[in-house]
């Protein structure tokens, strides 16, 4: 499959990129930055410059693909208007991409909380909102989407062992390592389509977490 992954020189997004690549995928990352290109190929990756938030349309970079993973964020310390360009307007620019150049497998990495933004602190709830609608977009576009909501990332070597649930609403952490493992097994797994599932490290080996 050909994949590409926007926001490409993400903690996630490397971790993914080097497994797709890994397993003989022709796996493109969109940055921003010519200067993080080489850690892309050095997962064995395709850099691609494009800025999801100064480009008009990313039709030209996801020309091509099989599927799309939305994995950029503005970040802790961006401000609320950075999580409506990019949490927000950069997770609808690439599922309009996906539309207009006819891609229909979609990926987004969204969060715990999503479902409810409203009853978050006044420092997540802007971001929560930007992910809740996003989300929202994406179910509403006809894509065949994936929401994975995963909990508090952490850095902690991944296990292969999670718990993946459509019970939304709950707290966990998760290494990068394992949403990345997720992510990747999405691609292949048709059963995931059209569902929204939180993801916390667990028990259950990725397969068999995923077989909803
Ligand atoms: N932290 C948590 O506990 C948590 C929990 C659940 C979900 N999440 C979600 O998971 C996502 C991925 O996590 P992560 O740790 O991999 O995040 P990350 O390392 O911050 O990666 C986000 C990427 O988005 C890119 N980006 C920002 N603006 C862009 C633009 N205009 N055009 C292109 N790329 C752009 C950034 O690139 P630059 O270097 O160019 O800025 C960065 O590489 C987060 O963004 C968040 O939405 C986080």
């Amino acid at each position: 499959m050909d994949i590409l992954v926007a926001g490409g020189h993400g903690q996630i997004a490397l971790r993914l990129l080097k497994l797709l690549a890994d397993q003989g995928h022709t796996a493109r990352g969109l940055i921003r930055k010519p200067e993080q290109a080489a850690d892309l190929r050095a997962a064995g990756a395709v850099p691609v410059l494009g800025d999801l938030e100064n480009d008009e349309s990313l039709a030209g970079y996801v020309k091509g693909a099989d599927a799309v993973v939305f994995a950029a964020g503005a970040g802790p310390g961006s401000g609320p208007a950075r999580k409506r360009t990019v949490d927000l307007g950069g997770a609808v620019k690439l599922a309009d991409a996906a539309r207009e150049t006819g891609v229909r497998r979609y990926v987004m990495v969204s969060s715990i909380g999503a479902q409810d933004p409203a009853s978050a602190g006044p420092a997540m709830r802007a971001y929560l909102e930007a992910k809740a609608e996003a989300d929202a977009y994406v179910v509403a576009s006809g894509l065949d989407y994936t929401i994975v909501r995963p909990g508090s990332l952490t850095d902690d070597p991944g296990t292969g062992r999670v718990r993946a649930t459509r019970e939304l609403g709950q707290r966990g952490p998760v290494p990068r390592d394992d949403v990345a493992a997720v992510l990747a097994a999405c691609l292949t797994t048709p059963s995931t389509i059209g569902v929204t599932f939180e993801l916390f490290t667990g028990d259950t080996p990725i397969a068999e977490a995923l077989r909803f």
